[in-house]
């Protein structure tokens, strides 16, 4: 039995594997940098390394004047996607930033790439999008950039039925209520329809997690607090988020309910009044595609913020011997007071290899009540540490 489900296990990691490294996988940031931003105290002095994702909160970071980001991500396309935003910057063109990135759509999408963008950007990244550009264009199957990608395929698949089932409006409603008190109201409205045979399977496909980039040991994790797996824990994160938060500036599910942000409810960097700031520091990012072992392992630079992200998860009981090693780096590489932020599916980091604990303290008095206002709403916890 166990020897089944050892092959199995490694099945599915080949899998997730497989199309987590080449696919675009996370199309928007899924983490909220308003709460990293109390946390990490960035200023001109720092140097922060940091997994890419989107490159959403890389670019936001910016905002605080930092003198250096280095972006690191196994997946090239994570990297081709930020130097897609780099290049836009560099180019120069507040709207085309909007249109690709606001909108989720832009007609004329393959001509302005070839004309404008595409000797901007690193040779990767322009093999990348010479295959995929399209996704931004309005004759695309996707209708948004937001629609396209492994996770975006996901969202696509929920607007079809909230379409389906005529929710739009009570999603819109929801969306531009103006109260705690209205939002539930809207929610409860919209919360029992959501549930059904078909979503129930969706969420309990092993395939539906992989293309969302929720690796099997992060659904193990997630399993292991929740009786009802992984649908009691979405439902316990959309309550949250849509009855116990204000809604107006919460991005993150606005845009994959909608397939576009609004420009009262969007990513820092997709702001006009940054655009300018931007442009002149953009340079101060770097794209590596790497996994973060090897980076450290290359690099004779010292850090004083590291940004991990909720990958730590992908390796806890997978790859307990690599996520040691890549500790030691970090230490390594880390200035005095340096400081570390994660989240995790976890409660507590308990999957974090012994020495650590003694070259680290954690900041629970920060860390917690800030928890609780996360627009993204779908970690069990956030860590902050510094280096002793
Ligand atoms: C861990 S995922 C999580 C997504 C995240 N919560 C967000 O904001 O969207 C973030 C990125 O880390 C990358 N990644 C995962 N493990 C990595 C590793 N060992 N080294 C470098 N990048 C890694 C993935 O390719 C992905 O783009």
């Amino acid at each position: 039995m166990k020897l089944i489900s050892d092959i199995v296990q490694q099945i599915q990691r080949r899998i997730f594997d497989t199309i987590t490294s080449g696919n675009l996988v996370y199309n928007t940031c899924w983490e909220d940098p308003r709460i990293d931003r109390k946390l990490l105290n960035l200023d001109s002095s720092s140097n922060v390394l940091m997994l890419t994702s989107a490159g959403d909160n890389a670019l936001d970071y910016l905002l605080d004047d930092v003198q250096h980001i280095q972006c690191v991500d196994i997946n090239p396309a994570q990297n081709a996607l930020l130097e897609l935003k780099k290049a836009i910057f560099k180019n120069g063109n507040y709207t085309i930033l909007w249109d690709f990135f606001g909108e989720g759509r832009k007609s004329g999408a393959e001509i302005i790439y070839h004309q404008q963008l595409r000797t901007l950007l690193p040779k990767p990244a322009q093999q990348f999008w010479d295959r995929n550009i399209h996704n931004f264009s309005p004759r695309s199957t996707n209708d948004s950039f937001y629609f396209s990608g492994t996770s975006g395929k996901i969202a696509r698949t929920v607007f079809n039925q909230i379409q389906r089932k005529e929710l739009m409006s009570a999603v819109e409603n929801l969306l531009s209520a103006k109260n705690l008190e209205e939002q539930a109201y809207y929610f409860h409205e919209i919360e029992p329809q959501l549930w059904n045979p078909f979503s129930e399977w969706l969420i309990r496909r092993h395939a539906t997690m992989t293309m969302l980039g929720v690796p099997a040991s992060q659904r193990k994790m997630i399993e292991q607090q929740y009786e009802d797996g992984l649908l009691e824990f979405i439902r316990q994160s959309l309550q949250q988020v849509f009855t116990k938060l204000p809604i107006g500036d919460n991005y993150f599910w606005r845009v994959y309910l909608t397939g576009h942000y609004t420009p009262d409810c969007c990513p820092n960097y997709l702001l006009e009044k940054n655009f300018r700031i931007l442009r002149n520091r953009i340079h101060r990012i770097e794209t590596q595609t790497s996994s973060l072992l090897k980076a450290l392992q290359q690099s004779d630079t010292t850090y004083s913020h590291f940004v991990l992200l909720d990958h730590q998860d992908w390796m806890a009981f997978t790859q307990p011997d690599q996520l040691a090693k890549q500790w030691r780096q970090i230490l390594d590489h880390a200035q005095s007071g340096a400081r570390i932020l994660f989240r995790s599916a976890m409660p507590e980091p308990n999957f974090l290899p012994e020495f650590v604990f003694d070259n680290i303290s954690f900041h629970p008095e920060l860390t917690e009540p800030l928890h609780k206002k996360d627009r993204v709403g779908t970690y069990e916890s956030t860590h902050l540490a510094t280096v002793l």
